[in-house]
């Protein structure tokens, strides 16, 4: 059955940002990231606390998190990808993260530079300290539906990242197409193993999509038919992954919004807030917004 209510997690100041071509000057972040808040956003994923080298457009993360005022009705989480990220994180204030690993070894090689299993032990001192700070950890698992380096990838991989990760105590998995490859049968696939052979709970399971090949809303709807209520999206269909060439954005929030309101599922998210926010941000990265809802709300007139 379908969910009355979806939680989006709204990915575009790190999703989005970390793969545009210009660095977006830190006020205008902290400004783009308090739109979508205002927007009634319940999840603005705001930036990672990552190696500049490895993501410059991000370096200026504590100074963002210093710089926003925040809501009380948003969370704003942020990547890292091992201690030191996590040190830097609560130092600038933040209050939940996501760790990040894949399904793949190469992609992982490239992302991270290490293994899955070296990545996983990495991350059990960031969920060691998230506990003694009371912090929520996110687990992003890439490459969920194809790999930029190998292909197709065996759902049964998905199923023991996916455990591994909620032994160590990871509230929530998002499951990434990373690539933009999936099919909605392939969404069936991967999700009946994890709920049923693996008896993961649907209420932990997220879907992000990326929306390089246009199936992103259709594996949506079929998430949604599978009882998946947390959705992550990017406003204007920002973001990509410096390390997946070829990716594109991920599926857009105003076109998801679009269609879960149209379906009356309850989000809580104001769209032409949304709209708003786009409209700011999409004039500094030098190409049009992807969303096809934001083309048809700007073009009206
Ligand atoms: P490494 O080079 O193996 O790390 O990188 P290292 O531990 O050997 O350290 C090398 C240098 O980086 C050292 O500095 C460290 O201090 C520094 P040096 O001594 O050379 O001056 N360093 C750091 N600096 C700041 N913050 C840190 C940090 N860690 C080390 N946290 C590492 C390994 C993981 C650090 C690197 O590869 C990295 O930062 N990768 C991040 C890549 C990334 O952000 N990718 C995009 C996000 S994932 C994604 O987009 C997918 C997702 O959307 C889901 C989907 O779509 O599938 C989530
Ligand atoms: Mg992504």
């Amino acid at each position: 059955t379908i969910p009355e209510a979806v939680r989006i997690v709204e990915v575009g100041p790190r999703d989005g940002l970390q793969n545009e071509k210009v660095q977006v000057p830190t006020e205008q972040k902290i400004q783009f990231i308090q739109m979508l808040a205002e927007a009634g956003l319940p999840v603005v994923e705001a930036t990672s606390f990552v190696s500049p080298r490895a993501i410059p457009q991000l370096s200026d993360a504590g100074t963002v998190m210093n710089g926003i005022t925040r809501l009380s009705t948003t969370e704003y989480p942020v990547l890292v990808p091992n201690l030191k990220g996590m040190e830097r994180a609560l130092a600038a204030g933040v209050r939940s993260v996501a760790v990040f690993t894949a399904a793949s070894e190469s992609f992982t090689r490239h992302n991270i530079n290490s293994t899955i299993a070296e990545s996983l032990a990495k991350f059990r001192s960031v969920l060691d300290l998230a506990r003694r700070e009371d912090i929520p950890v996110r687990g992003y698992i890439s490459t969920v539906f194809g790999c930029p380096y190998e292909g197709a990838v065996d759902p049964r991989h998905v199923l023991a990242v996916s455990q591994a990760l909620l032994e160590m105590g990871v509230n929530e998995l998002s499951l990434g197409d990373t690539i933009g490859v999936a099919t909605p049968n392939q969404v069936v696939d991967v999700l009946d193993l994890l709920l049923s052979e693996g008896q993961i709970p649907l209420e932990r399971l997220a879907v992000h999509f990326h929306d390089t090949r246009g199936t992103a809303l259709a594996n949506v709807l079929m998430a949604l038919q599978m009882g998946i209520s947390i959705i992550d999206s990017s406003a204007g269909g920002l973001g990509g992954c410096p390390y997946a060439p070829g990716a594109a954005g991920n599926l857009a929030t105003e076109d998801l919004l679009y269609m879960l309101h149209g379906m009356g599922i309850h989000t809580g998210v104001d769209l032409e807030k949304v709209v708003a926010a786009t409209s700011f941000i999409a004039p500094l990265l030098g190409h049009p917004s992807a969303s096809k809802y934001y083309q048809a709300a700007t073009c009206a007139n």
